[in-house]
């Protein structure tokens, strides 16, 4: 809500926003996500100045460790992953608000305790009640873990105090254990204090889709059906399951990505323009385009599920899935999904969306390329219209952050051709600012109750339901197309493009 002052409302808005008395528990500490994110994001956030100075981190988890062996890690943690410099004095603040509480997820005693730490820290550091719990824990505990933060009361708001849910995806495996866990969540939570992580929608790089689209007029005139051809979304990683078999077999590339970040993906470049910034006007547009989303007819044609085989990557020799530590030796998982999405609205009819992700692929790149008809005509005699290439706007998502244009250009001579060419902005060369990491910018958020880059349980809801009907389609056919470790993917996926006169980029 703004107040009379345009000016104040306007400088408001320039200042750092930090967050307010609080803490942050982590169930869950020990896993990687807390080791190689979490922990260092909060170091971060504080050595940016956006963490009051008496901000807690209680880490709760099975090991048998004391609050110094905590700190310990977490020194490490920082030390080895922090993306701002080391500072002593930021480090000695921090540590003092840091404590652990051993247990495990059904244990009331170690609840209790978790109970006595926060009030010891509400008195000795200011926290004020106020406490995130972030379950950075395998899907199957979130019902214990919420359960008991209720039975225990310590869910319950107080007066002039908050308690927030912070649950890491994939929020259920389907739309009907989506809805069951969102049923036990909100038994405990009301729906402002649940904040879903889509990590994705953190990362700088995503949020410039809507400031690219809205804050410009020079994209969004051909925004549509009129001039795109079509969009392919790529989420392309080199790395493989590494050691995470446990969580990965059985949910599969799909479920693992395309569900949440690639959906999420879709839903920024496709939606229309809200009327605010603010998280209900948001999400209002992400919901109606996510509603607008129409299955593919023929998905043994237009959806391609694949699993990688041993093969080569970087010069090293590496192993297929089902050799991979911990994976069932006849897997049906994968790790590579395409699936094609068509939009059922005025803007995007009979424009393809092409989404694809895979492990083991070439390299690591996500990108969101707008891919343009092609000039109706070509008025020089040494190009046929057919060779001339198709304008493209590729949003690079990462590693190499910015927005690439490509369109033909006069080849230099004394004749008339044209050849594609490419414009680029570069994060790294535009502006001088850091990037937060995506988990810094969440984390801070979460504690500043603003919930715009949290997923919304309709828009999970809506991502399941286009994803369910194809994997139960996958589910009864056959097997994943394989495709070796360090290529592009299966060549059914090469196929699916062909059939309709294209081809996937080559990032
Ligand atoms: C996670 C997936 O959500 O995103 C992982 O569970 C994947 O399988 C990861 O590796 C990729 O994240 P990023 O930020 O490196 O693209």
């Amino acid at each position: 809500m703004s107040s009379s002052n345009p000016l104040r409302d306007a400088l408001d808005r320039r200042l750092p926003r930090i967050a307010g008395p609080s803490g942050l528990v982590i169930f869950g500490v020990t896993g990687d996500l807390s080791r190689k994110k979490l922990m260092p994001a909060v170091y971060d956030l504080a050595n940016r100045g956006l963490l009051p100075p008496g901000f807690s981190l209680i880490g709760f988890a099975r090991r048998q460790w004391e609050d110094e062996d905590f700190a310990q890690v977490v020194y490490e943690a920082v030390k080895q992953h922090a993306r701002t410099p080391f500072r002593e004095e930021v480090w000695a603040q921090l540590v003092q608000g840091c404590r652990f509480v051993q247990g495990d997820f059904d244990d009331d005693t170690a609840f209790e305790t978790l109970k006595a730490t926060i009030e010891e820290l509400d008195a000795a550091q200011g926290t004020g009640g106020n406490f995130a719990f972030y379950l950075s824990v395998p899907p199957k505990f979130f019902p214990t873990v919420v359960q008991q933060l209720k039975k225990h009361g310590l869910a319950e708001q107080q007066e002039g105090a908050w308690r927030r849910a912070v649950i890491e995806k994939p929020f259920g495996h389907d739309l009907a254990s989506a809805q069951e866990l969102n049923r036990i969540v909100h038994d405990v939570f009301p729906a402002e204090s649940v904040f879903r992580i889509d990590h994705y929608l953190g990362k700088e790089t995503v949020q410039n889709i809507l400031a690219l689209r809205f804050a410009n007029t020079l994209f969004e005139p051909i925004w549509n059906r009129s001039y795109v051809d079509h969009v392919q979304i790529t989420m392309a990683e080199d790395i493989g399951i590494g050691g995470r078999a446990g969580y990965y077999d059985g949910i599969g590339a799909a479920r693992d990505v395309i569900q949440n970040h690639l959906l999420q993906l879709l839903a920024l470049t496709a939606m229309e323009e809200p009327v605010s910034f603010d998280a209900d006007a948001v999400a209002a547009e992400k919901t109606k385009v996510l509603s607008a989303v129409r299955l593919p007819k023929d998905l043994g044609k237009e959806t391609v599920r694949g699993q990688y085989t041993h093969g080569w990557q970087g010069g090293e020799e590496v192993v297929g899935y089902l050799e991979e530590e911990g994976t069932d030796p006849n897997s049906k998982t994968d790790t590579y999904a395409a699936i094609k999405l068509d939009i059922d609205n005025r803007r995007w009819a009979g424009v393809p969306f092409y989404l694809r992700t895979g492990k083991r692929l070439g390299r690591r790149v996500t990108e969101i390329a707008v891919v343009f008809q092609r000039a109706p005509y070509s008025p020089f005699d040494q190009t046929a219209t057919e060779e001339l290439g198709q304008n493209a706007l590729v949003i690079r998502v990462q590693p190499d952050e910015g927005v690439t244009v490509r369109f033909g250009s006069k080849v230099p001579g004394t004749q008339m051709e044209v050849r594609d060419v490419s414009m680029d902005f570069a994060y790294g060369e535009s502006f001088t600012e850091s990037s937060p990491e995506a988990y810094e910018r969440l984390i801070l958020d979460v504690l500043l109750g603003e919930s715009n880059l949290f997923p919304r349980l309709k828009e999970v809801e809506l991502s399941w339901q286009i994803l369910d009907p194809i994997e139960e389609y996958w589910d009864k056919h056959g097997r994943p197309a394989q495709y070796p470790a360090g290529t592009w993917g299966p060549v059914e996926a090469d196929e699916m493009l062909a059939r309709d006169g294209r081809s996937w980029r080559r990032p």
